[in-house]
C-alpha cells in the first residue's frame, strides 16, 4: 500500500524514552517513513519530552492530578492526539493503564512494547519476574493494545537468552537492545499496511 502522506504517529511515554528515541532515530535515518507529530507524557520530568522537542515534535505534558477520573484524563489525551490527527498511538514506557474509553476510541490503532515474551510476565517488572521464575529465554514483544494489561494480539517478538549471572539490570539492558530494533520494525509494518488481525493472530504480509 502506498500512502500519499507519511503515517502520523503519537507516542505516550512516562519516563526515559529510549524506545521513543529508537523510533526517532529510525525516522531520522530514513528507515521509518512516519511523522512523529506529538509525544504526550503524564510526567513533567519525562526525558521523553526532551527527546520529542529535539526531534521537532510537539511535547505535551498533561498532569493527571488536574483531572478527576482516569476517563477524564484519557479524554484529554485523546483530544491532543485528535488535534494532531494521529493515526497510530505507540505506548513506550507509559506507566498508566488505558481506560476502555481510550482503547475503544482507537480500535486497532494502539501498540505497546513489553520487555518479556508475552503472555509470560505481563505487568510491571517483567524482567524481574522472568529471573525469579527461572526461565532460560525471555525477550520483548510488540502487541496491539486491548482492554487488558499486555493481553492484546502479538505483532512481533524477539527472544533473549537468560544468562546464569544475569541481574535484573543486565537482562533488562539486553532486552532493551532488542526492543529498540523491534518497535520501529512493527511500526513500519503497520505504516506499510502489512498487518492484519484475525482473532488473536496478527498476520504479516510479505514485503
Ligand atoms: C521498556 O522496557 C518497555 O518495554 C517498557 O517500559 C520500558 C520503557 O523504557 N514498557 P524507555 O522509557 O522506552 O526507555
Amino acid at each position: 500500500m502506498t500512502r500519499s502522506e507519511p503515517l502520523r504517529i503519537g507516542v505516550l511515554a512516562s519516563r526515559r524514552g529510549s524506545n521513543l528515541q529508537a523510533i526517532i532515530d529510525a525516522i531520522e535515518s530514513g528507515k521509518l517513513d512516519c511523522r512523529l507529530a506529538v509525544v504526550v507524557s503524564d510526567r513533567a520530568d519525562a526525558q521523553a519530552l526532551e527527546r520529542a522537542k529535539k526531534h521537532g515534535a510537539e511535547a505535551v505534558f498533561l498532569d493527571p492530578k488536574g483531572y478527576g477520573t482516569r476517563e477524564a484524563f484519557d479524554q484529554a489525551v485523546l483530544g491532543v492526539l485528535a488535534d494532531h490527527r494521529i493515526e497510530l498511538v505507540c505506548l513506550a514506557g507509559y506507566m498508566r493503564v488505558l481506560s476502555p474509553t481510550f482503547v475503544r476510541a482507537l480500535p486497532g490503532q494502539i501498540m505497546n512494547i513489553h520487555p518479556a515474551l508475552l503472555p509470560a510476565f505481563p505487568g510491571l517488572h517483567a524482567q524481574r519476574q522472568a529471573l525469579k521464575h527461572g526461565v532460560k529465554i525471555s525477550g520483548a514483544t510488540v502487541h496491539f493494545v486491548d482492554e487488558g494489561v499486555d493481553t492484546g494480539p502479538i505483532i512481533c517478538q524477539a527472544a533473549v537468552p537468560v544468562r546464569e549471572d544475569d541481574t535484573e539490570e543486565t537482562l533488562s539492558a539486553r532486552i532493551l537492545e532488542q526492543e529498540h530494533q523491534l518497535y520501529p520494525r512493527a511500526i513500519r509494518l503497520y505504516a506499510e499496511g502489512r498487518l492484519s488481525v484475525v482473532g488473536r493472530r496478527v498476520f504479516v504480509e510479505e514485503g
